[in-house]
């Protein structure tokens, strides 16, 4: 006889799902337990998102059965989960711009009188209740992206939600944010809460979750405890071999200086001064890294360098050439190209609506007029860009919008490779990405290093800055605080330098 344990908030059993030919999910079994953080592990298209958007009614089974609290159930509508408690933050948020937080979270609340007191005193007891920290009066568009994503967990829980479903939320996220919402998932997780999360990075797999599900290719490989398991045991799971985690730097000879940063300074008209004299080189042939707290000016450099920002004082040299002054469209004729990864991966540089091929010839309109002449040769460049980073689409008139958040970073960065740049400045290339995915990305950066592009590559992860780059640049709040060689130096020298150490003082240790 089966018993129900009244200790399971989700039971998905047997659950499969197909789109045409594809088959997103095939028979996967996934539990959740209330006061439990389950993470949801898989490569980019797995089917982690599909699965959960069964939960939230986007998407309804083929096959299989779903219960919530032991109850079987069957939605057709995003209303009925919202109705059982099951609150789900999407990848690409769902907020009106220009309303205030108050507004987004009484919004689609058909029947419900709310007078602007009462909700106010709500949201502050639900705010003090979790650790959530939201200005109810300020607009969404004023907001930072930990902030917004910090109010669409407000709005699901104002709608009583006691599963809480996060799919990738920290892939967007700054270290300090991820901070908090980690804060705020334990705080619900000890009130009893049922929360699956959905991330790439395993060190935060590791730290939040109490067990973890792992899905290859639409199918459920197996259910661990996260105390019983290693990193490297989560990725042969999830790839299915063993995986070499290493990656080759090649030492280019021949350097030749491509870009010489001298005494720039850059001002933010609130806070001052955003890069304070700051000067290097960086060579054709050399990946320079660059480390930072997120926010300490790396937005800035990359703007000021691609002309979408202006300077207080200084001067940038590309091959000998002041470009100080030029447009961005100069410095994009130059060879100078940004593989930017924006805050946002559909609201800035892409197209969602649009497919592949017009996002491609979006880019190079600028370049060269000629529309019917570029479709052409966007189509090839699609295609050569799919197969060479693997990007996974029913093909390349899919709608952007549609892909997977890693495989639009791919299509993102790719374009900027293909246009064959002279410098290559990149942000944050690999957030949100599988871990295969990301050492894809690393192989391009190398190969494009080895082509002789001078690369700037502004990371996160100290392990992969030191493994991939040749010189490591640190930077603390738009001051440079050391310029290292990444053979040379170790994490805790970049994590002094981060904070504001002088590297002589840490010379002199
Ligand atoms: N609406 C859809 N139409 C067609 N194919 C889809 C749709 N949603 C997802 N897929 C496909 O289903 C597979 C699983 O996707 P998804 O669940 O988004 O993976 P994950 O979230 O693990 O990256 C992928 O091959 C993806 O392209
Ligand atoms: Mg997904």
């Amino acid at each position: 006889m089966e018993e129900f344990n009244n200790n399971i908030a989700i039971e998905m059993k047997n659950i499969s799902k197909s789109f045409g030919s594809i088959k997103a999910n095939e028979n996967v079994n996934l539990t959740v337990n209330n006061g439990e953080v389950l993470a949801l592990l898989g490569e980019n298209g797995a089917g982690k998102s599909t699965l959960m958007n069964m939960l939230s009614g986007i998407y309804h089974p083929d096959s299989g059965s779903i219960f919530v609290y032991g109850k079987e159930v069957r939605f057709y509508s995003p209303k009925e989960p919202i109705k059982l408690g099951i609150g789900m933050i999407h990848q690409h948020f769902k907020l009106i711009d220009v309303f205030s937080a108050k507004q987004n979270i009484v919004l689609g609340q058909k029947g419900t009188f709310v007078r602007g007191q009462n909700l106010s005193k709500e949201i502050k007891k639900l705010s003090d209740k979790y650790g959530l920290d939201v200005d109810p009066d300020k607009k969404v568009y004023d907001m930072s992206v930990g902030e917004k994503q910090t109010l669409e967990i407000i709005k699901v829980l104002y709608r009583g939600a006691k599963i809480l479903i996060l799919d990738e939320p920290t892939a967007v996220l700054t270290p300090q944010e991820i901070k908090r919402l980690f804060k705020i998932i334990k705080n619900m997780k000890e009130q009893g809460c049922a929360i699956v999360i959905i991330t790439h990075k395993l060190n935060e797999v590791m730290e939040i979750s109490d067990r973890v599900t792992v899905l290859r290719k639409g199918k459920s490989i197996d259910t661990v405890e996260t105390s019983k398991v290693t990193v490297p045991k989560l990725i042969e799971m999830m790839v299915g071999k063993t995986v070499d985690l290493s990656i080759d730097r090649t030492v280019v000879p021949d350097k030749n200086l491509l870009l010489e940063v001298d005494n720039l300074s850059v001002v933010n008209h609130e806070e001052g001064h955003s890069l304070k004299e700051i000067s290097f080189k960086l060579y054709g042939g050399e990946i320079l890294g660059v480390a930072g707290v997120a926010g300490s000016g790396q937005k800035e450099l990359c703007e000021v360098i691609a002309g979408l920002q202006k300077s207080e004082k200084g001067r940038i040299f590309f091959e000998s050439e002041n470009i100080i002054g030029k447009t961005p469209r100069d410095i994009i004729k130059l060879g100078i190209r940004m593989g930017f990864i924006p805050e946002d991966r559909l609201g800035m540089g892409l197209v969602a609506s649009m497919d592949m091929v017009y996002n491609l010839i979006l880019k190079d309109y600028q370049l060269q007029p000629g529309i019917m002449l570029k479709k052409k040769a966007s189509i090839e460049k699609a295609k050569k860009i799919v197969e060479r980073l693997d990007i996974q689409t029913p093909n390349i008139y899919t709608p952007v919008s549609r892909l997977s958040g890693g495989n639009i970073q791919k299509v993102l960065l790719g374009r900027e490779i293909d246009s064959n740049p002279k410098v290559l400045i990149t942000a944050y290339p690999v957030r949100g990405l599988d871990i295969g995915a990301s050492y894809k990305i690393y192989e391009l950066l190398n190969d494009q290093k080895k082509n002789h592009v001078a690369v700037l590559f502004i990371g996160e992860d100290l392990d992969v800055l030191l493994e991939l780059c040749d010189r490591i640049m640190v930077i603390c709040d738009g001051e440079i605080t050391g310029i290292v060689d990444a053979d040379k130096t170790t994490k805790e020298e970049l994590g002094l330098l981060m904070v504001g150490g002088k590297q002589m003082e840490v010379a002199n240790d």
